[in-house]
């Protein structure tokens, strides 16, 4: 069987996003990161260690009609680097999207530090610089490290 055939467990979407070549073990990862649990109604297959050509095996998200914004591109790059967008319209890949590792990362995460100016009343976005070591808070230096960043999404 070629991989294309294995594939079809997870069925062609006609309108959405297939987020491809995920690290096995990200595909959970992805689902939070884009607030996904279900009760939003939305259409998602997730497919988790299927074989792959460039990976040993790869996990793929598949969403309907919905595209991601960038800061979710943006955390997307850091948490699964090797990930592929395709923007699929009417069952055609009409956009392939490489994700470029960002030099910050606005909204979507929240600082772990209670005393940042980011988690009071008054509503500031977040930002984190990207760095080696993991995620500055451009506020208050807090950092968050990369296995800990799916811990502070913000769920939307
Ligand atoms: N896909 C889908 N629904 C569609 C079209 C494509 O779910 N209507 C999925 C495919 O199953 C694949 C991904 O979107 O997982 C990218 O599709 P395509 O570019 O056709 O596949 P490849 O050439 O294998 O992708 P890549 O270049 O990333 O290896
Ligand atoms: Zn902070």
């Amino acid at each position: 069987m070629t991989d294309a055939d294995q594939e079809l467990r997870v069925s062609k979407i006609r309108n959405g996003t297939v987020i491809d070549h995920l690290a096995a073990g990200q595909a959970l990862n992805v689902l939070a990161l884009l607030g996904i649990d279900g009760s939003g109604g939305e259409g998602v297959s997730v497919g988790m260690n299927v074989p792959s050509d460039t990976l040993a095996t790869k996990d793929i998200v598949k969403v309907e009609d919905r595209e991601l914004s960038q800061s979710e591109v943006d955390v997307l790059a850091v948490i699964s680097p090797e990930a592929t967008i395709n923007i699929i319209r009417e069952y055609d890949v009409i956009e392939k999207q490489r994700i470029d590792r960002p030099e910050s990362v606005d909204g979507v995460l929240s600082c772990p530090n209670r005393n940042c100016i980011t988690t009071g009343d008054e509503p500031i976005r977040t930002r984190f610089a990207v760095l080696e070591e993991g995620l500055r808070c451009h506020y208050c230096g807090e950092i968050i490290r990369e296995s800990e960043i799916t811990a502070h999404l913000t769920v939307t």
